[in-house]
Order: structure tokens, then C-alpha cells, then sequence
């Protein structure tokens, strides 16, 4: 890996491991282009790909000739308004309204490490921004400044790589060195433009993952042709409905080959992210903060951050390309001690209970669940002011004695002696309409003067970009933490922004509003996890609206959907570990019927689904079948005994229940391929079949597996019934080689009935 640029050609040359991007610099003008991004290959004289010396490439020639030319050369960082019609990654505005800017490369700097990522909150406070660090492996950084001579601009594009990566990360900051002001109109991170040649005729295809609540991610593929596929949010948030993630690959790339482009972006607020094919079939994707609801007013001095852009390539599929993802958060991104160990086993009372809950109630949960080898207790919503149900107290965080009488410190304590760790959820960034808090403060919700704002869930956002906003919402949350024994957090956010109005700013700056929202909520996280180093922080917005790689900078762990029906948690989860680890995916064992699909299920069907997240239970324990209740020690000794490889290890996608009809399959194996855990979920009844044979993936093929049924060996055992034992038996083949097993395959037995499950543990021997 490194960063090489070539004096005699103009070359740089940005190579991971597998991977090279090799940008150039135009002759005569000094534009910056894309030339190659892919394979691995030698740092060859690479400017013939420029083009430049054949129509419709050749830039200076004439002027008709020119005008084709940047319209379809591969800019690094193309501008509007000065010929390039397609869409732009800067469209600044100057004083007197013309939008038209051409940035030229001016100089540039190689260095060893990777310098963080800073944006200025309103107050001047310098707040750090979620962008990869250097870790354990090496990092090199390429900065190259591109020049708007006519505004007076800067443009500042990093390009940074890992010695143990082959992911690129990509940011970019615009200085305004003029005397007058320019407005932002749109600021992308990363822009990448592709040659249609890298692909057969029929043209790749995009992956996308999308949804709403209770659906959200689901993997979504279809063909790039001609025009503009784009996904994005301008909720204030990363959203249900879309994540900041495209991937553009072959037509017939699939998990184990194919060639892949994959972008993501570090930022948990508005986006856009997308991929559009030009009249010359040259491919444009692109990354970077959402211009709705986003103008910034740059003044003479000022400076703007845009946000980190991941790229990825990988000539071997989308399981490569989820290892690289995954390799990159967990090694260069998630800052939590909690990243390698083991997160408590934990029980939420939301499905439990709701809103009706009481410390007695709580703490009959909390000792029927210590007697399983639950380890902690999460008090969910409800807990403060008087809420009883959705319709107030947001940001009255006192604690209702009626409900915890002693309040939290009398519950703690009380967990405390039993043994149980104690979690808490917040929602800190709303208020609702029936609070004191609202009352005394009515102009500290995000309005538009004039306007009564848009209720969601009833209730408001705070604007949390005024400081003494954001800190009267931290003294709140940090005054309960330091009240009582409190471990874990569940930061909720349970609605988008709209109205987007702030007392503080003037007509000017208002634009600048849904960036700095987002730079506040990582403001409040850095400042809690500084203040609270052993805290554990989970991220939630109703579900998982906010989960991205921007959050992950604060919490390990995401709660990724409130959708707890295991057959639905299949979809959701396999499009969440196309790009997050698992061990970031909080996945819980809820009641049946589910609360929201009304689906009956198998308790250990539930169990083996949530045991490929960070696992709990989210239900009354205390009411459950007594043989649920008996069976969670052993789903609790499972989640113990193979956590460390569902955490740690490379995730293989082996069937989807859409593409495979029947089942669904997943595998967790250990970096050195010692163990694996295979996860078989039989959705549907099979009539007149025999068993299935599945290829396993990622063991090593010349050692040799035990094969285990996990709850086989146990006597009694309510994961492995005696029927799937027997089942097993009969086909269970004994010790196979790693080839065995990924060519020729193992057998899976065909069960009765719908929904049942297998986990198999693969163990070298
Ligand atoms: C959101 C969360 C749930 C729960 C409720 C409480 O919907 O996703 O898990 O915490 O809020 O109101």
C-alpha cells in the first residue's frame, strides 16, 4: 500500500493492497482526472487513458471539441455551470449570483498518518467529526488542492489508505481565500467516474439498500442504464428508507465473484448517493450531504468539512467487499473499548411492558432474568415526567417517583445486588409540545416562525445546535449517569426533522441549520463517551434510521430495526451485514405472536436469528411459556460460547430466503479459519424433498472440520430438539476437509414444519 505520485507523468498512484486509483493532471489546463480505479496493476505511464488527443476527449483543440470534452472526461471533482452537464460534486454561488467555478489542480502533499476531520459548530467550537483513524495499521494520506482562481476558492481533496485495508477514504474541504462571500450550494465527498468499457455491453447493475420502518435494508438490485439512479435522505437523519451505500457491479456479479464499486459515507444526516450513465456510457457515482435543505454561506477565512467518503472495489463479490467494509469499521472506525469484548446479554422491557412499568415490575424482570445468565437490564421509554404513553415529556428528564420510587439510584441499587448490570434510554434531542420543558421554552424547538411545525410521534426536535440548548440536553442526560450505576445507554431518536427554522441564525446562514444538527449530535456523543469512557452507547431512531458508519464512531453497537419477527429480521439483517459488522447489529429474542407482523415463531428459531447480533431478549420474561423461559441459559450459553466468532470473524452470505425460496443461510468464521458458526433457518416446509446440500465458504480447504449440531451434545437440550438430532444423525457425516465442505458440501435434513432452525459449529481439528 502507498501513495506514489510520478513528477515526469503527472501521475498519482493510490494503491491498497489489491487495489490501484491512479488520477492525472491535464497538460494545459491542470484538470484533475479519474484514469483508472480497480485491479491492482503496475505503476504504468497510464496518461493514454486521459484520451486527450482524440475527440471527443481533446480538451483545447477547438472550442466545439472542448465543450465535448468536459462533458464527458473523468473529473475527479467536477463543478457546475462551465460545461460538464452531468451531475456536479461543487456548485458554489459568488456574491453577485453566478454559479459557474472550474477547480484546477495547484499543488498537492503526500504524508505518513491521517489528520482527523473538523467542523465548526455555530458557537466557533471546533467539534470533531466520525472519520476513520489510523488504529493499529499504517496510514498513508495523499492532499491535493485544487484551485477556483475567478472566486478565490480552495479545494482541499484527501485521499487516505491503510497498510491493512483496501478501502479508499476521500474527503474534501473548500476555503474560501477571497474578500466576499460564496454560497455552498452543494459540497459532495467523493465523486468517481468510470469508463462503460470496465463493463459487457448489458451494462452493470446497482445495489442499494432501502426500506421504511420496520423494513428497513433490504437489498434492492437492478440495472443501471442510461440516466440517474440516486438514493438519499433529507430527514435529518440517515433514514429508514435509504442507507448512503451504492454499489455498482457486474450484471453477474454475485457473493463469492464480480467485479464491485461500493461507496458509503461517514455522516449520520442528509445524503445523497448516486450512480447516472452519461450519452458516452461513462459512469458517474457519487457521495456527499444532501443540497436540499443545505446552503452555507462561506465567508473571506471561512473553511467547510464535507464528510468521509468510503470506497471500496473487489474483483471477488459482495462478500469480499462486506469483509473490506466490515475490516475497515471494526479496525479503523468504532472508538468503543466495548468493539472486541463481549457485550452483556441484555433484557429490554419496551416489548415487555411499554409504558406501564413500575420498579417492581422491573426488578421481577430483572431476577427471573439473572436466573438465566441475563446480565444486564435496559429500563426502555417511559421512565420520566409523566410519560405514560407517546404524548409528553420529552425533555423532562426527572424521573418519576411514582413509577421508581427512590428513584434510579434505588433501582440500580437494587440490580446492583442482584448482579445485574443496569442500562437506561434516552431520546435527548426531542421535546414534547406537553412538557415544562417546552413550556418554558417554546423557541428552542426547530420552527419556522409563523408556521406551527410538523408533529411526529408528537413531538418536537430541540435545536440542539444552540449551545445553551445542547448544554441544558447534556446536563440532563450526564446528571442521570452519574446518579446511579448506570452501564449501558440507548440513544433514541424517534423522528425526522422538518421546519427547519433556528432563532440563531439569519436568513444567510440558515441553510447551514441540518449540517450543524448532525455536527451536534456528534458533539453530544463525543462529550459523553469522554465524560463516561466505560459507558456503553447504543444508537436507535425508531428502529434503525440512524444507522451508519457515522454512529459507529460513538456506539459499537446499533439497535437495527424494530422489527423483532425473526423471518422479517432474515431480510433486514442480511442487507444490514452487507456493510456493517455483525457485531455493531443489536438483534433481540422477542414474544410470539410478534408485536408488529403478529407471526408465530419458534423460540429457538428467534434465538438463532438474534444470536447473529449483539443478542438479548426484548419481552416479559415473567410471562413467557415456562419452557422459553427454560430455555434461554442455553441460548445465553450459546451467545457466550460463539460470540467471539459472530463478532471477530468474516461474515459469508450463503442463501437468501428470496433467492433460495425455502431457507435461509449465514456463516460466521474466524480470521484464521480455526471456527465457524453456520446458521440454517428452514422458513418454509419442503414437501417430498430430501435434504439440502449447502457449500459452506471461508475455511481453510486443507484442514480438517468437526461438524457439531449446536444443543446436540447437551441432554435435554430446547435448541436441538430430540427429532432434529435424530434428523441430523442420519446424515452427519463425520470430520470433512475445508474443500469437502466448500465444493462438495454439507447435507442440511429437510425438518417438519415451518421455521426451524440448525446452527452448526465447524471446528478444525
Ligand atoms: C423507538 C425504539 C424502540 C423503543 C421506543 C420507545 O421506537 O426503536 O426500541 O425504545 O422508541 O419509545
Amino acid at each position: 500500500m502507498g501513495i506514489y505520485y510520478d513528477e515526469e507523468s503527472s501521475l498519482f498512484f493510490i494503491e491498497t493492497k489489491s487495489t490501484t486509483m491512479c488520477l492525472a493532471i491535464t497538460d494545459k489546463e491542470g484538470f484533475l482526472n479519474n484514469v483508472y480505479y480497480g485491479t491492482k496493476i503496475q505503476r504504468d505511464n497510464l496518461r493514454y487513458l486521459l484520451r486527450t488527443g482524440v475527440s471527443p476527449f481533446v480538451p483545447s483543440v477547438n472550442e466545439r471539441d472542448r465543450g465535448s470534452y468536459l462533458d464527458c472526461a473523468r473529473f475527479e471533482f467536477p463543478s457546475a455551470g462551465a460545461g460538464d452537464y452531468r451531475p456536479s460534486a461543487v456548485t458554489v454561488t459568488d456574491a453577485s449570483g453566478h454559479d459557474a467555478s472550474q477547480f484546477l489542480y495547484e499543488s498537492h502533499r503526500i504524508y505518513k498518518g491521517k489528520e482527523n476531520l473538523y467542523a465548526q459548530q455555530v458557537d466557533g467550537k471546533n467539534v470533531r467529526m466520525p472519520a476513520t483513524f489510523e488504529g493499529g495499521g499504517k496510514a498513508e494520506t495523499l492532499e491535493i488542492t485544487l484551485s477556483e482562481d475567478v472566486l478565490g476558492l480552495k479545494a482541499l481533496l484527501s485521499y487516505s489508505v491503510f497498510e491493512d485495508s483496501d478501502a479508499i477514504l476521500k474527503n474534501v474541504r473548500l476555503i474560501n481565500e477571497s474578500d466576499s462571500s460564496v454560497i455552498i450550494e452543494k459540497l459532495l465527498s467523493s465523486n468517481l467516474d468510470l469508463d462503460k468499457g470496465v463493463w459487457d455491453e448489458d451494462g452493470p447493475d446497482v445495489v442499494t439498500l432501502s426500506g421504511t420502518w420496520a423494513r428497513e435494508r433490504h437489498i434492492d438490485r437492478r440495472n443501471l442504464s442510461r440516466g440517474s439512479v440516486e438514493v438519499y435522505s433529507a430527514r435529518g437523519e440517515t433514514s429508514h428508507q435509504f442507507q448512503p451505500f451504492m454499489v455498482v457491479c457486474d450484471k453477474d456479479a454475485n457473493d463469492s465473484c464480480g467485479k464491485v464499486y461500493a461507496q458509503t459515507l461517514i455522516w449520520s444526516g442528509n445524503f445523497i448517493c448516486g450512480s447516472s450513465v452519461d450519452q458516452f456510457d461513462n459512469i458517474r457515482s457519487y457521495i456527499g450531504i444532501n443540497p436540499e435543505h443545505f446552503k452555507w454561506d462561506l465567508k473571506p477565512g471561512e473553511s467547510f468539512q464535507a464528510p468521509e467518503a468510503v470506497l471500496v472495489y473487489t474483483a471477488q463479490g459482495f462478500d469480499d467487499m462486506s469483509h473490506i467494509f466490515h475490516d475497515l469499521f471494526r479496525d479503523h472506525l468504532i472508538r468503543s473499548s466495548y468493539l472486541h469484548k463481549e457485550r452483556p446479554v441484555l433484557i429490554n422491557n419496551w416489548e415487555a411492558t411499554y409504558f406501564d412499568f413500575d420498579t417492581d415490575k422491573l426488578i421481577s424482570i430483572a431476577s427471573e432474568a439473572k436466573k438465566c445468565g441475563i446480565e444486564m437490564l435496559v429500563m426502555d421509554d417511559g421512565w420520566f415526567g409523566k410519560r405514560n404513553d407517546d404524548n409528553s415529556s420529552l425533555g423532562d428528564w426527572t424521573v418519576n417517583e411514582e413509577k421508581l420510587p427512590g428513584g434510579i439510584r434505588a433501582l440500580s441499587d437494587k440490580l446492583d445486588e442482584m448482579g445485574m448490570k443496569f442500562g437506561i434510554w434516552f431520546e435527548p434531542e426531542m421535546v414534547s409540545p406537553d412538557s415544562d420543558l417546552y413550556r418554558a421554552h417554546p423557541d428552542w424547538a426547530i420552527a419556522v416562525p409563523g408556521r406551527k411545525p410538523c408533529k411526529m410521534r408528537n413531538q418536537y426536535v430541540l435545536d440542539i445546535t444552540r449551545s445553551e440548548v445542547r448544554d441544558y440536553v447534556y446536563k440532563c442526560v450526564s446528571d442521570i449517569l452519574k446518579s446511579a450505576k448506570i452501564s449501558y445507554v440507548k440513544w433514541d431518536m424517534n423522528r425526522q426533522l422538518s421546519d427547519l427554522g433556528s432563532t440563531q441564525f439569519d436568513a444567510e446562514s440558515m441553510g447551514r441549520l441540518s449540517y450543524l444538527y448532525t455536527i451536534a449530535v456528534y458533539d453530544l456523543q463525543g462529550r459523553l463517551l469522554e465524560d463516561f469512557p466505560d459507558l456503553l452507547l447504543e444508537n436507535c431512531s425508531g428502529g434503525g434510521a440512524r444507522y451508519d458508519a457515522g454512529m459507529l464512531f460513538y456506539s459499537p453497537q446499533i439497535w437495527c430495526s424494530d422489527d423483532t419477527d425473526a423471518y422479517e429480521r432474515l431480510k433486514i439483517q442480511a442487507g444490514t451485514e452487507m456493510l456493517y459488522p455483525l457485531s455493531t447489529m443489536g438483534a433481540h429474542v422477542s414474544a410470539s405472536p410478534n408485536h408488529i407482523t403478529g407471526r408465530a415463531m419458534p423460540f429457538d428459531v428467534r434465538g438463532a436469528v438474534a444470536l447473529s447480533g449483539t443478542f438479548g431478549y426484548e419481552l416479559d420474561i415473567t410471562r413467557i411459556p415456562s419452557e422459553e423461559r427454560d430455555a434461554i441459559s442455553e441460548q445465553v450459553e450459546i451467545c457466550h460460547k460463539y460470540g467471539e466468532t459472530v463478532r471477530e470473524g468474516d461474515y459469508y452470505r450463503i442463501a437468501s430466503e428470496e433467492a433460495a425460496q425455502y431457507y435461509d443461510a449465514w456463516m460466521s468464521v474466524h480470521k484464521d479459519k480455526s471456527k465457524a458458526v453456520f446458521t440454517y433457518i428452514q422458513c418454509r416446509a419442503y414437501p417430498n424433498g430430501k435434504g439440502r446440500c449447502i457449500r459452506l465458504k471461508g475455511l481453510d480447504p486443507d484442514a480438517d472440520y468437526k461438524i457439531l449440531l449446536i444443543g446436540s451434545d447437551r441432554e435435554g437440550s430446547f435448541f436441538c430438539s430430540e427429532a432434529k438430532k435424530k434428523a441430523w444423525e442420519a446424515l452427519a457425516p463425520g470430520i470433512l476437509s475445508g474443500s469437502t465442505l466448500m465444493n462438495a458440501g454439507l447435507i442440511v435434513p429437510l425438518l417438519p414444519g415451518d421455521y426451524a432452525q440448525m446452527m452448526f459449529e465447524i471446528a478444525r481439528i
